[in-house]
């Protein structure tokens, strides 16, 4: 698997609700070898703090070498990324990681909670160019209030996949968790269920899953020094009982492979 260094261009800003911000890059070597579920790490600063880059998963590439990432501002390093400007270059390292592993023989259940839709709409898009009928193809998206769901709302529609949406305070699409929706929609038998999100709803949907016979793939999260293999910083609990390396073995991993709370 090739990685690149490119000292990306920022092309677009867009701020799509106050704490959540998307930009686009123009990386071409990146955008041509990212596959979904794959991360990028960015250097935020220029300047010696944060020195470490920061992962942030490929949320769409183009075929003009471009790749987008969404971000939720949290600490130092997004709260810099927010202050990026078009025109500007960040250093820019990727694509790396294990993505997803798309299964063009059966229906996809794509659920996102949270900045866990962020890979997913690369992921929509290259299942529906892969498969000839997506009718039969669900995009789940929950998110805490509209200002997460609303922006991101078109953008997930243009793919004909049944596509539904979840507010935890019902202030846009429905009440209540993208768990629920799962539930009460309930995937035809064969589905492959494909998440990222709060470790929460992983859990309930590899449960979910296990119920029903479903495979599960899961996009996890863990704090991130390398993002290469070198540091060991991004280990997670395995559930044969030793451990397993986000940043290259994830993060994406089957469901079953993991040892959830
Ligand atoms: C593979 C991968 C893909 C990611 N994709 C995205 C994405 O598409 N969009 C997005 O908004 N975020 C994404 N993240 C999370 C993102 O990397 C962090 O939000 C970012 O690194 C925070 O940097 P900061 O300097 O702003 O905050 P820091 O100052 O570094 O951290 C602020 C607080 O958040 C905690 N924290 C930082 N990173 C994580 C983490 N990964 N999990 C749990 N707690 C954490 C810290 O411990 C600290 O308490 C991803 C993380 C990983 C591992
Ligand atoms: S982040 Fe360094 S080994 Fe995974």
């Amino acid at each position: 698997m090739s990685q690149y260094q490119e000292n990306a261009t920022i092309t677009r800003y867009e701020r799509l609700s106050q704490d959540n911000i998307r930009l686009t890059l123009q990386a071409d070597s990146i955008a041509a070898a990212a596959k979904p579920g794959q991360f990028v790490m960015i250097r935020t600063s220029t300047a010696k703090d944060p020195l470490l880059r920061r992962p942030f998963s490929i949320h769409q590439t183009s075929t003009n070498g471009r790749i987008q990432i969404l971000f939720k501002i949290l600490g130092r390093g997004t709260e810099l990324l927010a202050h990026a400007q078009e025109g500007e270059q960040l250093p820019v390292f990727g694509p790396l990681g294990h993505g997803f592993d798309i299964r063009t023989d059966r229906p996809a259940c794509i659920v996102g909670g949270g900045m866990g839709i962020a890979p997913m709409l690369f992921l929509a898009k290259r299942i529906s160019r892969l498969k000839s009928n997506v009718a039969s193809d669900f995009i789940l998206f929950g998110g805490r209030t509209r200002t997460e769901v609303e922006p991101l709302s078109d953008d997930f529609r243009q793919f004909g996949m049944r596509f539904y949406e979840a507010t935890d305070d019902g202030s846009y699409g429905e009440k209540g968790f993208v768990t629920q929706l799962i539930q009460r929609l309930k995937p035809p038998k064969g589905s492959v269920v494909y998440a990222c999100g709060p470790e929460s709803m992983l859990e309930q949907l590899n449960i979910y899953c296990q119920v029903k016979g479903l495979e599960c793939q899961v996009s996890v999260e863990s704090v991130m020094a390398c993002g290469m293999g070198a540091c060991l910083g991004c280990n997670i609990p395995a559930k044969d009982g030793g451990y397993v390396h986000v940043c290259y073995e994830g993060p994406v991993f089957n469901a079953e492979e993991l040892a959830w709370k």
